[in-house]
């Protein structure tokens, strides 16, 4: 995944794409590049490394004109240096673009455009999309439609910002497949992956759709089609996002600040959700067939789904990892299947094609979705929104929260819908999610002991994470978050399932971490404390039961809570020691290695 941030109006574009650029680094963290125009004049500078060390290395905020784009990249097609960074030129380099996604067919345009004497810079397979534009404009026509041929022969996602010497009063945004949205301001317009990127300018947005392209000019704007160039309408909407929730507001890292937005994150949550849960329980209670398809956290979020659907509308739902089911499972599908597909970002491309594949076969598709117009909205038939606000943070904290929020309340619905569980008991429920916030705020209270906690835990090698029933997806969530900042390699395990062999691996010292909620396998979690004891393992115990103490080496205690309410509270102690862990041991938690926020390719 990588950043397209794109201006064209009075202002100095390289200052505008620089801040967006910051904004966007979620998006990818290992190059960045810069083009502006000045009239006819087209400058770039790019290079290998974290932005605020590309601005002043490269003076990026010395560059000329007032129009331009930038990109941040997290690589695909070429290792991560000066010559692969964005943005790419032709030959003549009049042309210059970005381009987030992947280009399937590169290969092939790649040898066809050598034969034809191209001369390629790097090893991407972005700058095939140059030449092939400069190959195009060879033939008659305007720029526009030799853009638009050149389009026309890619094959793949991509997200594009495309600048032309020959037209300083214009910049091109294309769409297929990967997010791009305009920012509509006074004079001065936008393109970006993403809204944080020019939301201090604008909250004003046209979400362009699959197959679209604009020509964006600082007073005026249009849509058209890839395929046929005609114009399209397009809705300006309103973005409720304000700059300061994409901002770290005194906060050391984007995660932190997350963490501490939980209790307002899930009370917006419910209040987002409370007027219309009800109507989208009631179409999908008709379904006994239930797949959720997710990834990452947000597939353990689908698992928390799981044990609430069993619990309380006793039905048995399928969970399965959106790769896997797009090409094992998917086909299986029929009109008779819900798939609830949960997404953050809504553009997750495994998710997004398990999506489309149970469209195809006739499945009903609800989304639970953060993102506002993400792709996944689009894609589904029904759409729950998670109202978290931004998440810049690669690893994701509230959006996992409000996805637990949502899922939740839609389960007690349709249980009362259907009438599979005692009335009061889902009433009870209802009352007692109200006061979630409270007792998230109440787990955050734990901060400074859990960061004493995790000064004692730095040089841990491994770590081991365990639950049971409800708990157990807490036990993934809390070991994945460890991995991905800590670098400590991390397993979340079924509680039960220690025995037939990670047992092997308990040393003196190991820390084991047990999601001990208060139900009805609590006395079968403390006996596998007990055994990981036995072998020397630390334990480090999440719970609120008086006989954790018996087992506890370290008790984190928990507010009481309905068990089945315990996931949304429960991981908190468990992000808050992934994230003093990651800066204990020197690493940035909201751009962790190798990783990025959105996996738009398979
Ligand atoms: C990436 C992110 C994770 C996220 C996953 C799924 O791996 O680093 O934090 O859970 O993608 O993303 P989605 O946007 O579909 O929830």
């Amino acid at each position: 995944m990588c950043g397209i941030i794109g201006y064209i109006g009075d202002g100095r574009a390289c200052e505008i794409i620089v801040k967006g650029l910051k904004r966007l680094e979620y998006r990818g963290y290992d190059s960045a590049g810069i083009v502006t125009g000045d009239g006819e004049r087209l400058y770039i500078r790019k290079g290998a490394g974290r932005i605020d060390e590309l601005v002043q290395r490269l003076n990026f905020l010395e560059m000329p004109g007032n129009r331009g784009l930038g990109h941040t990249r997290w690589a695909t097609h070429g290792v991560p240096n000066d010559t692969n960074a964005h943005p790419h030129r032709d030959c003549t380099g009049r042309i210059a673009l970005v381009h987030n996604g992947i280009i399937e067919n590169f290969a092939e345009l790649k040898e066809e455009l050598l034969k034809r004497g191209h001369r390629f810079e790097s090893d991407t397979d972005s700058e095939v999309i140059a030449h092939l534009i400069e190959e195009e404009l060879k033939f008659e026509g305007s720029f526009e439609e030799a853009l638009r041929r050149a389009l026309l022969r890619l094959k793949g996602s991509f997200a594009l910002g495309v600048v032309y010497s020959g037209e300083p009063d214009r910049i091109y945004f294309v769409r297929n497949e990967s997010p791009l949205v305009l920012g509509i301001g006074e004079g001065e317009n936008f393109g970006a992956s993403d809204v944080p990127a020019f939301l201090e300018y604008t909250n004003k947005v046209v979400f362009l759709d699959d197959g679209e392209y604009a020509v964006v000019k600082p007073d005026s704007w249009e849509v058209k089609k890839i395929k046929t160039g005609e114009r399209v309408h397009k809705e300006v909407k309103r973005i409720d996002w304000s700059l300061e929730m994409a901002e770290k507001s005194g906060f050391p890292h984007f995660m932190l600040k997350e963490i501490f937005e939980q209790p307002k994150a899930v009370m917006d949550a419910i209040h987002g959700n409370s007027g219309v849960i009800a109507g989208i329980a009631k179409e999908i209670a008709a379904y006994d067939k239930i797949v959720f398809v997710a990834m990452g956290t947000s597939y353990h979020a689908a698992l928390v789904g799981k044990y609430l659907f069993q619990r309380l509308v006793k039905k048995v739902p399928i969970v399965e990892e959106a790769s896997e089911f797009r090409y094992e499972f998917g086909d299986l599908v029929d009109e008779k299947t819900l798939v609830i597909a949960i997404t953050q970002s809504g553009e997750t491309a495994d998710t997004l094609a398990a999506m489309k594949l149970a469209k195809k076969r006739g499945a009903k598709v609800l989304a639970i979705v953060n993102v506002v117009g993400s792709m996944a909205t689009r894609i589904a038939d029904m759409t729950l929104y998670t109202h978290a606000g931004p998440e810049i943070g690669v690893a994701a904290t509230k959006t996992y929260t409000t996805q637990l929020a949502v899922l939740t309340m839609l389960t007690i619905e349709t249980a009362k819908f259907l009438g599979t569980t005692e009335r009061e008991k889902l009433l009870m429920l209802e009352e007692e999610l109200k006061k979630v916030p409270d007792a998230i705020s109440k787990a955050l209270e734990l901060h400074g002991v859990i960061k004493e906690l995790a000064e004692t835990l730095t040089s841990s090698r491994d770590a081991f994470y365990i639950g049971r029933g409800i708990g157990f997806p807490t036990a993934l969530e809390g070991a994945l978050k460890l991995k991905e900042i800590s670098y400590i390699h991390a397993e979340g395990l079924s509680a039960g399932e220690l025995k037939h062999g990670p047992l092997a691996l308990l040393e003196e010292g190991v820390p084991v971490v047990a999601v001990a909620p208060t139900g009805k396998t609590l006395e079968k979690l403390i006996s596998n404390v007990e055994e990981a004891k036995a072998r020397g393992a630390r334990a480090i115990v999440v719970g609120s039961s008086e006989a954790l103490k018996r087992v506890a080496d370290t008790l984190i205690a928990m507010p009481p809570l309905d068990e089945l309410l315990s996931p949304m509270v429960y991981v908190v102690p468990l992000q808050l020691m992934a994230y003093h862990l990651a800066v204990l041991r020197g690493n940035d938690p909201d751009k962790p290695r190798n990783l990025a926020k959105s996996v738009t390719v398979e």
